[in-house]
């Protein structure tokens, strides 16, 4: 079990200059959180991809600011040690300052989370600024960003011809100079996200933004293949299989029950010597339903292992 001490701005301003590549993982919730935390990532999003990946939704605009406090919540039970960025959804800093503060409050105090990520430029910049004035450090996320994907028409690469590489560039200043202490560059042109990388003090996070950037950000469903509807992109790699291997084991259980094979001698508790032959005096017993005899077997008071 780790008892390591979470990163926190300081530390990660600082991996930048080391080149220390930064890493980062979604999670959602307290299993996928504390595998995250053993394996050893720098930094844990909970990030509105839950709507895809987790709920079941075909984009993230209808997370809630109330999922993301619940999902938040239980990812931090499983992730103690880890520094945890939780999202803000749609259109929950887009309105008062006010309004926006009481969300990240929600994030940081209901949630637990250490920081929120936000989506967006220049356009954010008051917001950003508010937020890291109160205290709470702020991720932005430029180039695709899910939540307007309704006005960047679809999911395309940003950042590929000089005019775009230029308007990331000036985001990505602006979102620095507004305390942000990193940026999300996702789905950025590689030579584009490399300029952005060179020119902030603060570290760039990239998914599908090439390989300069100072850390990569991936989303868990698809680094272990658990069902992800992101699966064929180019830009994700997939180091394991667990889906087919979930699919595999239940098919397996499926099968041995409709067979009997499941639940065997070994999954069964056993009633006191005796119990047997009085059910079926009293109530009466068929040859087909009769069961061993307790052989050894603890009975049911000790019942070891049988907690739910
Ligand atoms: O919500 C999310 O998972 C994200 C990452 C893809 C960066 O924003």
């Amino acid at each position: 079990m780790t008892t390591k001490r979470p990163l926190n701005v300081v530390k990660i301003a600082k991996m930048k200059q080391q080149k220390d590549r930064l890493t980062m993982i979604t999670a959602y919730d307290y299993p996928s959180a504390k595998l995250a935390e053993e394996a050893g990532v720098d930094l844990i999003l909970v990030g509105d991809s839950l709507g895809n990946v987790v709920l079941g939704y075909d984009s993230t605009i209808p997370v809630t600011l109330d999922d993301m406090v619940y999902h938040s919540r239980a990812t931090a039970r499983g992730a103690q040690h880890t520094f945890i960025v939780a999202d803000m959804p749609f259109m929950t800093y887009h309105g008062s300052i006010d309004e926006t503060l009481k969300g990240v409050r929600r994030l940081m105090q209901e949630g637990h989370a250490h920081a929120v990520k936000m989506e967006g430029g220049i356009e954010i910049v008051p917001a950003v600024k508010a937020i890291v004035q109160s205290g709470v450090p702020v991720l932005g996320h430029i180039g695709l960003t899910p939540q307007s994907v309704n006005t960047i028409g679809g999911y395309r690469v940003q950042g590929k011809d000089e005019a775009d590489a230029k308007r990331l560039m000036n985001e990505a200043k602006a979102l620095e100079q507004a305390g942000a202490f990193a940026v999300v560059l996702e789905l950025v042109a590689e030579e584009t996200a490399a300029a952005i990388t060179r020119e902030l003090s603060i570290p760039t996070i990239g998914i599908g933004a090439g390989r300069q950037c100072d850390g990569q950000v991936l989303v868990f469903h698809d680094v272990v293949k658990y069902a992800s509807p992101y699966m064929e992109k180019r830009f994700v790699k997939t180091f394991a299989d667990v889906g087919s291997q979930i699919r595999e084991g239940i098919e397996d259980y499926v099968n041995e029950v409709k067979s009997g094979a499941f639940p065997a001698e070994n999954h069964v508790f056993k009633a006191d010597e005796g119990v047997s032959e009085s059910l079926d005096s009293l109530y009466g017993g068929s040859a087909e339903q009769e069961t061993p005899k307790n052989e050894g077997q603890p009975s049911a008071k000790e019942e070891v292992g049988a907690q739910r």
